[in-house]
């Protein structure tokens, strides 16, 4: 049988059987697939031409008689059993995601943990027939250099590398270990990698370690959202499938492998030439790495393998840079609240500040710290994905096409990603259509989108007409169908308003609840941290107006980037920083929502507008 996928024009070779997301993968064809291929979230759509399995009661769900009678079926439902043509719309297809690279710059001394020893050694003589070792041996321990402890591969570089220039060489030294050595002095920048491991998107910045300098930066989709776009379908993916944790370990090893030949290949060195590197990612993402089960971190008390900091060389995860090259993990402070956060604490430096600070990255969880250096306490918030635009009925990633910002005066004004036509919206439009709706009225203070008279009698028959059906089914159109891509309006349902009231109660809760135990009130906090793509983009004014955040009056608000990958770059370049990261673990206290009486009655309260 064969499987053709258009626009693409690829094919594919198939048994019969086999599910057309699963062929898709094979062919390397991208299709959504939020919910890992569960049938829950209904994104993977597509149009088939040929003869395929029964319709399931999923496809039943998400899609109308008069769709299916079109031939639409959900990839992850819908099996092969004839020769197919199958179209993948724009709208199922994975697009581009602007990735974040910034982030804040911290003052930092540059203690890297990588160094160069250049070394004139004598030669042997019969009289002193020393070994070459030991020969070197002699002169480091003179130069009061410690102890000498060579790799199994340096001991091998070493003969001809001392013979090669008349007895100079280059010990290049990693921690305490001696990993490489070269003919004659070498004048090469010494490099690390640090890596953020998002879940959705992974980031290598190639670092010089002497100066600090950032060489170049490379980046790519998580390879694991082929598996569940969010953390608890990898979890399940791991547990359901009997190589499910070596496949996840795979495909982000191999990103890894990917992203740190992009970046050498970007200032013209080998990927071996990399000898250290740090990783932090949420909980979950590191233990995959690591290729530890992530299943507990889903059950309750949700408690993680491993929170101390990992090293390891880059040979036992098999990453190709050099084999002896020393892989650093960041540590977590909990199942919940991983080592990504950890990078935002070093990178805000909220621990060491006297005033009250607030750090917060928001994602599908929201993992904040509240606190200065006095008292620190951090918790995680199940936001869901509504941020990042899933379970929203138009909603989409940051991509090229997204709405990212809303301004309503009596008329909607909206800027899209990429410019042109707008074809879904993103985390950072949401939150502003719906704020911009709820000031003009359209919205009610319970979440409940009014009638079109009402809106019509306050002033606002413009926007009174974009609102369409009734109750439940009622919807405003952000987007007309003649402005939208493909000639398909950008809706905002009654659904996707509760969405949005689930996951901005989870973070409102959050904090006040950190606030609470701490004892201090929004007018205390003087600064607020807002990390990672969502934070970067999203208006701090529009957060406010949905009550995603408190009203802090007497705060600054910063948008500090990709906070977890500064972390990730300063512990890079200072053995300082890497060790004030382990010291977090004691200074810092985590609060599990979940085990607190008043987590319920906050989050309903959290809801309201
Ligand atoms: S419904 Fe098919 S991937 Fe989610």
């Amino acid at each position: 049988m064969q499987v053709i996928f258009q626009p693409m024009g690829v094919a594919c070779a198939a048994d019969g059987g086999e599910s057309i997301l699963a062929l898709a993968e094979r062919a390397g064809v991208a299709i959504e697939r939020v919910c890992g291929g569960r049938g829950t979230c209904g994104k993977c759509l597509v149009r088939v031409s040929g003869e395929v399995s029964e319709v399931t009661e999923a496809e039943r769900h998400f899609l109308s008689p008069q769709a299916l009678a079109d031939g639409y079926r959900l990839a992850c439902q819908a099996r092969a059993l004839a020769d197919l043509e199958i179209v993948v719309p724009d709208v199922s297809r994975v697009a581009e995601v602007s990735i974040l690279t910034g982030g804040v710059a911290n003052d930092l001394t540059l203690d890297p943990w990588v160094s160069r020893h250049t070394l004139s050694v004598p030669p042997a003589t019969l009289d002193d027939p020393v070994a070459d070792w030991e020969a070197v041996r002699r002169l480091w321990e003179q130069e009061g250099l410690g102890a000498l402890r060579p790799t199994l591969r340096a001991m091998r570089e070493l003969p001809a590398a001392l013979r090669a220039n008349g007895g100079q060489i280059t010990l290049l030294q990693v921690d305490d270990e001696v990993v490489r050595v070269e003919p004659g002095e070498r004048v090469d920048p010494l490099l690390g990698i640090a890596y953020d491991i998002g879940t959705t998107t992974v980031v290598g910045y190639l670092m010089d370690l002497e100066t600090g300098q950032e060489l170049s930066v490379a980046s790519e989709l998580n390879p694991q959202t082929r598996y569940g776009d969010d953390v608890v379908s990898r979890i399940q993916h791991a547990d359901e499938h009997p190589q499910g944790i070596e496949t996840l370990q795979r495909a982000i090893v191999e990103t890894l492998g990917r992203i740190l030949i992009d970046t050498t290949a970007q200032i013209q060195v080998q990927p071996d030439d990399v000898l250290a590197i740090t990783v932090v990612g949420n909980t979950t993402m590191q233990h995959l790495l690591l290729g530890i089960s992530p299943t507990y971190l889903a059950q309750s008390p949700y408690v993680p393998a491993v929170t101390r900091a990992v090293n390891l060389k880059a040979a036992e995860i098999g990453l190709e840079a050099h084999p002896d090259a020393h892989v650093w993990v960041m540590p977590s402070i909990a199942g919940w609240v991983g080592g990504d956060t950890v990078g935002l604490l070093l990178a805000t430096g909220i621990y060491e500040q006297d005033e009250v600070a607030l750090a917060i990255d928001i994602g599908t969880n929201g993992e904040m710290a509240l606190g200065s250096r006095q008292r620190l306490i951090t918790c995680s918030a199940a936001a869901g994905p509504a941020f990042e635009g899933a379970h929203i009925s138009c909603g989409m990633r940051a991509a090229q096409g997204a709405i990212d910002t809303v301004e309503i005066d009596h008329k909607v004004h909206w800027t899209a990603i990429g410019g042109g036509m707008p074809r879904g919206i993103c985390g950072s439009g949401l939150v502003d259509v719906i704020g911009e709706l709820l000031r003009v009225g359209v919205i009610d203070p319970r979440g409940k989108l009014v009638e079109p008279g009402v809106v019509e009698t306050a002033g606002y028959p413009a926007l009174a007409a974009q609102i369409e059906g009734e109750n439940r089914h009622r919807s405003f159109a952000v987007v007309s169908p003649d402005e939208g891509a493909e000639g398909r309006p950008v809706l905002l349902t009654q659904r996707d308003i509760r969405e949005l009231q689930l996951a901005k109660g989870a973070i409102r809760s959050g904090i006040e609840i950190l606030m609470r135990e701490l004892g201090v009130g929004a007018d205390d906090v003087r600064r607020v941290y807002l990390a990672g793509a969502f934070g970067n983009y999203v208006r701090p004014e529009s957060a406010v107006a949905i009550g995603m955040v408190p009203h802090f009056r007497r705060a600054e608000m910063l948008a500090v980037g990709n906070a977890a990958g500064s972390g990730a770059k300063m512990a890079l370049l200072s053995r300082t920083a890497r060790a004030r990261a382990i010291e977090l673990l004691v200074q810092v206290e985590y609060l599990e929502l979940s085990g607190r009486p008043d987590f319920q009655e906050q989050f309903a309260e959290a809801m309201l507008f």
